[in-house]
């Protein structure tokens, strides 16, 4: 049976690294780090998603800004709001809420964040940065993963690593980081041939495609580490007419019985995003001021 990865409970510890540091910031040198969260619209996911994170920005000391704007803002306003908070020193790190309604163009909104604000990561210059081994912001779900890969191995050199799925968001960076630290890296899709037979080579695998349970048992090296980034919402009718329970991208079952460890879903990949927003934060702060970055929180 795999060890289980508590992702809520190393969540925890990021948050805690973060609150220090956010303590020395304020008393060493009289900065208070701040977060803006810019949500368009009134996607309710995305409204509960929000106020977490700006619930917790304030839990470690920062300063939390949000703005919210009716669906039908027209881009240039947005455009506008992301240009103040570019120029306002109070801000250290942009985030603006995806998806965003379809009369605004997502990557014109990305690219006009201030790189060294975009905690996302998301920014061309950061994903450039990022692919050329230089320092970057780092997407916050890749980087949450391999902090609990290293957490687990230590160094990862040499190791096989398979990601799959190539989100812009998470697949292509996660595999960027595991290059990083020097693994081998293998990045599979949807047209991949023999895709259990690439899997099955992994040491560290890594799931990210939004199929819920597809990775099964057979498809894992035995003592493989999977980290499980899928989120899915799938019928329950065992719990109930028209309930639902959330699984992963992988079935936990047949490959816990197999991998060396797993990050269960909910309670793996998922409280970890929230965290490393909050440590992206501190470290767009840092950088800002020439300031010497929290240890640990960063790829
Ligand atoms: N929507 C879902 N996940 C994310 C994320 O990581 N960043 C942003 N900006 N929007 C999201």
């Amino acid at each position: 049976m795999a060890d289980i990865i508590d992702g809520k409970a190393f969540a925890a510890t990021v948050r805690e690294k973060v609150a220090t540091h956010v303590a020395r910031l304020k008393e060493e040198h009289g900065i208070t780090p701040g977060l803006a969260v810019v949500l368009v619209g009134e996607d309710p996911a995305s409204e509960v998603y929000v106020r977490n994170k700006g619930r917790q920005t304030v839990e470690c000391g920062m300063n939390s800004f949000e703005h919210k704007l009716p669906a039908d803002t027209p881009e240039a306003d947005l455009l506008a709001l992301i240009d103040q908070l570019n120029n306002d020193p109070a801000v250290h790190g942009i985030l603006c809420q995806l998806p965003v309604p379809d009369h605004i163009d997502e990557a014109t909104v990305i690219n006009a964040i201030a790189p060294e604000k975009d905690v996302d990561g998301f920014h061309i210059s950061n994903v450039g940065l990022l692919a050329t081994g230089q320092k970057a912001m780092v997407p916050c779900t890749p980087l949450g993963c391999l902090m609990m890969l290293r957490d687990r191995h230590g160094s990862l050199s040499g190791m096989d690593a398979v990601v799959v799925g190539r989100s812009n968001i998470v697949g292509k960076p996660m595999a960027q980081l595991l290059l990083k630290d020097s693994c081998t890296v293998t990045i599979a899709h949807s047209r991949t041939k023999n895709i259990e037979e690439v899997c099955k080579r992994a040491d560290i695998l890594v799931a990210a495609v939004g199929r819920p349970e597809m990775i099964t048992g057979d498809w894992v090296k035995p003592g493989a580490t999977v980290i499980d980034v899928g989120i899915n919402r799938i019928p329950a009718p065992e719990r109930g007419e028209g309930k639902m329970r959330l699984v992963g991208d992988v079935e936990f079952a047949s490959v816990s019985a197999v991998a060396g460890a797993i990050t269960p879903v909910p309670g793996g990949v998922g409280p970890m995003t929230i965290a490393v927003l909050l440590a992206n934060t501190v470290t767009a702060c840092c950088r800002m001021n020439g300031l010497a970055e929290p240890e640990g929180l960063t790829a």
